[in-house]
């Protein structure tokens, strides 16, 4: 059976995921690489685990949160779309069963909050890991050089990025919650921006934990939004 070791291993994956974070970094996007590829891959795999779903939906995760964002190799316009064939074709060539590949498709073309709405539980734990990465590491280095007194000519999702000390998630077996926490600093950014720009995944966050039979929480600097 395919593993996230394997998928991470094989050459075609590493071409397009470098090409991937080519056009993501010509086009001056926060950064999609590696580094939050494999954070996407390890807590969507984990949700699962955390909820208790302990089968091969977990790997399948895994897998699905490695490759998730393979689209921009593409374009970044339906980048779900065109991420969830290529890696139909790249994991059926590997070996795939056809319905793990299918399974896998499905959930990477619904992970974008414009399109993407939560059609299985690999999808859901998919969903709310790549909106919980949260982090200014997810900023270019050229970027974080600037001054914090020229913060306000950054983009808005530089600036809530640059602001995110810290982003996890969190599940409360007792409360049966699925808990983003983030720290963010408010002299970076005010908590309203990040409301600005993450409304929408956060509205996509909890109809994935519904999905789950969960119930999804947002926690800002110790304060209960969701
Ligand atoms: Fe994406
Ligand atoms: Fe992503």
């Amino acid at each position: 059976m395919i593993t996230v070791a394997d998928v991470k291993n094989d050459e075609e994956v590493k071409a397009i995921m470098f090409m991937a974070e080519s056009q993501i970094e010509a086009l001056g996007f926060t950064e999609h690489s590696v580094r939050h590829s494999s954070i996407v891959s390890k807590w969507a795999g984990d949700i699962l685990e955390q909820i208790g779903i302990k089968d091969r939906r977990m790997e399948l995760a895994r897998i699905a949160g490695y490759l998730h964002d393979i689209g921009n190799s593409v374009n970044r316009e339906d980048h779900a779309q065109s991420g969830a064939i290529l890696a139909y074709k790249i994991l059926t060539r590997m070996g795939m069963e056809y319905r793990e590949a299918a399974a896998i498709m499905m959930a990477i073309g619904n992970h974008d909050e414009n399109q993407g709405l939560p059609v299985s539980e690999i999808t859901a734990a998919l969903i709310i890991a790549d909106k919980a990465d949260v982090h200014k590491s997810r900023v270019r280095s050229n970027v974080t050089l600037m001054r914090t007194d020229n913060l306000g000519n950054l983009n808005i999702h530089d600036r809530v990025n640059l602001a995110a000390e810290k982003s996890v998630v969190l599940v409360d077996n007792e409360t049966k919650e699925i808990l983003l926490k983030i720290v963010i600093d408010t002299e970076k950014c005010p908590v309203m921006d990040y409301f600005e720009i993450y409304f929408k995944r956060m509205q996509l966050c909890r109809r994935a934990a519904d999905f789950l039979g969960w119930k999804f929480v947002l926690i800002i600097n110790d304060v209960r939004f969701l």
